[in-house]
């Protein structure tokens, strides 16, 4: 009783603010760093394999025309952006972000970089980590420009960081050809430990710049998605070699992350197990309203997992029975089982606490 009366008085307060000072409370700001899980179109502006912007990719999006994201329709930072009562973000590279547009927030994302300089060097021109983080610099001046220094580091401070990157450090590049390099510089638990120490130093320098609300994902099932069950599973089981890697990557990120926040001495970081969320409708499609989870619905060959998704691909025709869109990447209704876990899963799936915990937190400060 005592706990409803009280969030009623700040939902009176925090109403009451918003009347007082118009324009004051605009929505919170949102930063997305990583891969191509969460690119929202950088790589449209990029000479680089590694992009969505043609057909049949924006199938489902609200416009209906590719847009850069590898998704049908909406992926990931677009529905945590929806969840937390914001625009989508724009590309950083996209022209139309300037003015108001970047208080907003902004997308670095880039299909095809890992943790690692080396990962997805066959995509050649990608905004690898070290470059997203730059970028980010350059937005805060732009920023700080726009409304001054101080504002500008408010708005950074407050906002809410979406960081996704680890896969294509299997996938596109310890795994990419047999005897890779990396594979004989390093056991896979050895690279484990490596990737790890790495990611912790690009999570560390992105609290420098200001960021103080951040949601890191961990790997997917990376032995389930249609491309590997087409390139090196038998029967259809999930690739016990990339299965194994991602068991092995997501408990020692859970752990550092835990030892980032105990230094700094607050939760600045929050694991997403994007493990456990994909493996509950991996395992169960049929629970989650899908038809199957081992073909891509955009696609060809051995699951429609071969080579990439076109206008000659085989294409499924109602997308939401599909756990994944392409031979990589889920559906837009896959993202949103993935996005509601998220927002209110238990600490199975959000550790230490889930978006709905961290937004009732943050309103009060
Ligand atoms: C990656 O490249 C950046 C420069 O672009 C460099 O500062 C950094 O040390 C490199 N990382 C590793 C692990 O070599
Ligand atoms: C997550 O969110 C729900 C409600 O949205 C809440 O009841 C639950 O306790 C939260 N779990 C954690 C671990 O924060």
């Amino acid at each position: 009783m005592e706990g409803a009366f009280c969030s009623w008085m700040i939902l009176g307060l925090a109403v009451m603010i918003g009347v007082g000072a118009p324009g004051a409370e605009a929505a919170r700001a949102f930063f997305v760093f990583g891969d191509s899980l969460v690119d929202n179109g950088n790589n449209n502006y990029l000479a680089t394999t590694a992009r969505a912007d043609s057909p049949p990719y924006g199938i489902d999006y609200p416009s209906h025309r590719p847009t850069g994201r590898f998704s049908n329709g909406l992926n990931i930072p677009d529905l945590i952006s929806e969840a937390i009562g914001s625009e989508p973000t724009l590309p950083y590279l996209d022209p139309e972000l300037n003015g108001e547009n970047l208080l907003v927030g902004a997308n670095f994302a880039s299909a095809g970089i890992g943790i690692l300089n080396d990962t997805g060097v066959q995509f050649i021109n990608i905004i690898r980590i070290p470059q997203q983080l730059q970028f980010f610099q350059q937005y805060q001046q732009r920023v700080a420009a726009l409304v001054g220094v101080e504002q500008a580091q408010q708005l950074v401070n407050n906002a809410l960081v979406l960081i996704t990157l680890g896969g294509n450090d299997f996938v596109n590049n310890y795994y990419l050809v047999p005897f890779s390099a990396r594979s004989r510089q390093f056991s896979l638990p050895d690279y484990v430990v490596y990737l790890i120490s790495e990611y912790r130093k690009i999570l560390a320098r992105l609290y420098e710049l200001g960021a103080r609300r951040v949601l890191v994902t961990g790997t997917g099932p990376l032995g389930c998605v249609p491309a590997e069950l087409a390139q090196r599973s038998r029967n259809g089981e999930c690739v016990p070699e990339l299965q194994r890697a991602a068991a092995l990557f997501n408990p020692q990120l859970i752990q550092m992350l835990n030892g980032l926040n105990d230094e700094i001495g607050s939760d600045v970081f929050v694991a997403a197990n994007a493990q456990q969320m994909s493996l509950d409708f991996i395992n169960s499609p049929q629970r989650y309203g899908f038809v199957t989870s081992k073909v891509a619905c955009c696609g060809q060959g051995p699951y429609n997992g071969l080579g990439l998704c076109t206008v000659a691909s085989n294409l499924c025709p109602n997308r939401d029975i599909y756990a994944f869109w392409d031979p990589f990447h889920p559906s837009e209704r896959a993202s949103r089982l993935i996005v509601r876990q998220i927002l209110t899963g238990d600490t199975k799936y959000m550790n230490p606490m889930n978006l709905s915990t961290i937004m009732a937190l943050d309103s009060r400060t």
